[in-house]
């Protein structure tokens, strides 16, 4: 039992931030060290906010991953334009709309502007490793940077699953217009959520917002006040008969039916809403490559 003990606290440190702050003073003895089953980092992070006990795998193998970041190299560096996307998958899938997709759409943006663009301010891409293990490569990143090079970060646009095969069309909710959960982003964010709403309606898509849960990359940038948005197709929630008369799909079904699991391979994927928001990804990121003053006044 002493020895689980031991390992769950290994557990509790290499998972960051805030489950950190949640979970380092807890007591010993919340933590079952019999019967324990398997749960990724991100189910830990999930359940440290919603219980009081938590289930702890009962071995693990410490793992070393990176981040791939790229950046231009013209434009201004004191006013970079930081897009992301996470890289790795969950282990019970390829994981090709979460993240494949959002990895590739970034991918093909970068790209299609080559590394010495006519643009005022850089552009930095960020390929972020281990965000299903509970966000920790965007949050090793941030936290890594001094605080000038934070103030150097104009915003952080953030792409996961953005062609789900019942897919909704959503983004950030940086003006926090649903009025539920998390609240608005950083000052700036409703101005990047405008400029996705118009990429996208420029397509024919009215899209909704998506409450900033905390749930992928954008989380440690907002929590250092950094301004973010992005775009999103859903996981595991249930398109309604509005959506559905909107968007097309099917009503009562998820946005992602293979959320997490093996089926989320390249057969289902919904490659005209991957187009679509690649497209919106690619005009948004080359507008703030000339001009971010709307969004940082
Ligand atoms: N970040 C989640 C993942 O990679 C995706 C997600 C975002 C799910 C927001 C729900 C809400 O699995
Ligand atoms: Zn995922
Ligand atoms: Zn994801
Ligand atoms: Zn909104």
């Amino acid at each position: 039992a002493a020895e689980q003990g031991a390992e769950a606290a290994i557990i509790y440190n290499n998972v960051e931030g805030e489950l950190n702050g949640t979970l380092g003073g807890a007591d010993a003895g919340v933590i079952p060290t019999a019967g324990v089953t398997k749960a990724t980092g991100a189910e830990l992070v999930e359940r440290a906010g919603t219980t009081a006990t938590l289930d702890l795998r009962a071995s693990f193998d410490e793992i070393t991953t990176e981040n791939v970041i790229a950046e231009t190299r013209t434009g201004r560096e004191d006013n970079v334009v930081m897009a992301g996307a996470h890289l790795d998958s969950v282990d019970e899938g390829a994981g090709i709309n979460d993240n494949g997709t959002g990895s590739a759409g970034l991918l093909s943006t970068a790209l299609s502007m080559g590394g010495t663009p006519d643009v005022n301010n850089a552009v930095r891409f960020a390929w972020w490793g281990a965000e299903e293990s509970g966000l920790i490569g965007s949050t090793e990143y941030v936290k890594g940077l001094s605080f000038q090079e934070q103030l150097d970060i104009a915003m952080y646009l953030n792409f996961d699953m953005i062609g789900s095969p019942n897919a909704g069309y959503f983004t950030y909710d940086g003006d926090d217009s649903d009025g539920v959960g998390a609240g608005p982003g950083p000052h700036g964010s409703a101005q990047i959520e405008q400029d996705f709403v118009e990429a996208m309606r420029n397509q024919g898509i009215e899209v909704e917002g998506t409450d900033f849960n905390g749930r992928s990359d954008y989380g440690q940038f907002i929590a250092e006040g950094i301004p973010a948005g992005g775009l999103f197709t859903g996981a595991g929630g249930v398109k309604t008969e509005e959506q559905a008369a909107k968007w097309g799909g099917e009503a009562g079904v998820a946005y992602d039916p293979n959320y997490h699991t093996a089926e989320d391979n390249l057969d289902n994927v919904d490659r005209s809403a991957l187009i679509r928001n690649t497209r919106a990804m690619a005009e948004v990121v080359d507008h703030y490559g000339q001009t971010t003053e709307e969004v940082n006044g």
